[in-house]
């Protein structure tokens, strides 16, 4: 039976582990492990196995840079689940828990850059729907996307979707 919290002291080792073999490499480990030092706005969440955290998945403030003016809503990433319980609707599960906290809260949106075939389900749409585009170059115009909850907020609001900083060494 998997079950869902939010991310205690103890967990980061296990977090660690969790996005390196999810992701085959220690780049979105080492955000996570920066972000957590740097950033203490946003939402970490594991998922577990009994005691054993098999998925994770992280909100960080996230910003749409608009001609004149900035929206801060939140960025998802990473979402890591152990490639042994992939499949199986954990990550599903992160998303959803995860994405009732940011109604909950109030987020005006949430951006996320990942498979176009996976988000959509969440309710992500294309940002590019929205004028808002990736600050990063050479993303699929269908990888990154959008989960807009305050449509009065956004709109007439295009321009670039930025991640924190942290994001960088990963990309
Ligand atoms: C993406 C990830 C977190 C999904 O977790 P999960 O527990 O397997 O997800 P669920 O069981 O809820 O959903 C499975 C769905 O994920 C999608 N999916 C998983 N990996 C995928 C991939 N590499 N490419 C495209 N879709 C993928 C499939 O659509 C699958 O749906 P299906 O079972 O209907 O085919 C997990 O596969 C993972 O850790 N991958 C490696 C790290 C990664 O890519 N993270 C996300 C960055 S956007």
């Amino acid at each position: 039976m998997i079950s869902i919290r939010k991310e205690q002291i103890g967990d980061e080792e296990q977090i660690r582990i969790v996005n390196t073999r999810a992701f085959g490499q220690p780049a979105e480990a080492n955000v996570v492990d920066t972000l957590r030092k740097n950033c203490l706005a946003g939402e970490s969440l594991v998922a577990l196995d009994g005691d054993k955290i098999v998925g994770h998945i992280l909100f960080t403030p996230a910003v749409i840079e608009a001609e004149r003016k900035e929206i801060v809503g939140m960025g998802l990433a990473p979402m890591a689940v152990l490639p042994e319980f992939q499949r199986q609707g954990i990550g599903s599960k992160l998303i959803r828990t995860g994405l009732d906290e940011m109604r909950k809260t109030e987020q005006p949106f949430v951006i996320v850059l990942g498979h176009p075939e996976y988000y959509p389900r969440f309710g992500f749409v294309r940002a590019s729907r929205y004028g808002i585009v990736s600050q990063y170059p050479n993303v699929p115009d269908d990888a990154f996307m959008i989960l807009v909850y305050d449509q009065a907020a956004l709109a007439g609001v295009s321009g670039i979707g930025k991640y924190r900083a942290e994001f960088d060494a990963a990309m």
